[in-house]
């Protein structure tokens, strides 16, 4: 598979075309920033461990029947990907009130909630990711309403996989955002999962193990960061 031109760069990874029409390979950047691009930072080698954790989940998912976008890992940064058509609409899965929940609705921050919220954001940082419901997404021309529901039934599907992974690797699986799009007339998962787009507290002390720590100038960014990555591999 051979590596041609840039075609998109994001703010944490960039995606080239291959010499393959339907593949696409993702490079994951130590460049990190929050709030919609209006923190900046690095975190070092961010791109190596979110390269590996993503492609040891999206296999885990897919071993469990969520289809994705994974083909394989292709290098410390790279992953070898179906080339989606990206819906822009990104769905966040909540298990513990946190981040803009407790902002929003003032939910008590580590309140458990007692089923699972799923909300739809615009993928859009000039318009700040608002929140919105099927029917903005619908009249924006995103999504038909099947597509929004197959996505937040994988959505809802994936959470319940996942939280039971992460228990196994002694991490609470508070929140995290999902990206899908198209593939020839499937919707498949696409994106990445990594401490970037989920939030992880440690089981047993509550320690926060992902972005909020560069979010929020906590410190220990890198070892949070690298913490995750051993528990997700090392751990079987
Ligand atoms: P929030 O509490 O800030 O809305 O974030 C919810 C989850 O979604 C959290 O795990 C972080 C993730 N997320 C992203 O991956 N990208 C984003 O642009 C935002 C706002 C959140
Ligand atoms: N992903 C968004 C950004 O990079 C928001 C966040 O993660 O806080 O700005």
């Amino acid at each position: 598979m051979n590596k041609m031109q840039l075609l998109y760069e994001g703010k944490a990874k960039k995606v080239y075309l291959t010499d393959n029409k339907d593949r696409v390979i993702q490079e994951f950047k130590d460049d990190a920033t929050a709030f919609n691009n209006k923190k900046k930072g690095t975190i070092s080698n961010k791109g190596i461990v979110n390269n590996a954790i993503s492609c040891k989940l999206f296999t885990y998912l897919a071993e469990n029947g969520v289809p994705t976008h994974f083909v394989e890992k292709l290098s410390d940064r790279g992953m070898l990907c179906k080339y989606l058509d990206i819906i822009m609409v990104e769905v966040v899965v909540r298990n513990i009130a946190a981040g803009s929940l407790v902002k929003r609705y003032g939910f008590q921050e580590a309140t458990v909630l007692e089923e699972p919220i799923v909300e739809l954001y615009l993928k859009d940082d000039d318009l700040d990711d608002p929140l919105m419901n099927e029917s903005h997404a619908v009249a924006l021309g995103l999504a038909t309403y099947d597509e929004l529901d197959f996505m937040k039934e994988q959505a809802r599907k994936i959470n319940t996989h996942l939280k039971t992974f992460f228990a196994a690797r002694k991490l609470n699986l508070v929140d995290f955002k999902l990206e899908f799009g198209r593939y020839n007339g499937e919707v498949l998962l696409g994106d990445e999962i990594s401490p970037d787009t989920c939030r992880f507290w440690d089981l047993d002390t509550g320690e926060k193990m992902d972005k909020d720590r560069f979010r929020f100038d906590l410190g220990g960014v890198e070892d949070a960061y690298t913490e995750v990555q051993h528990r997700v591999l090392d751990r079987e």
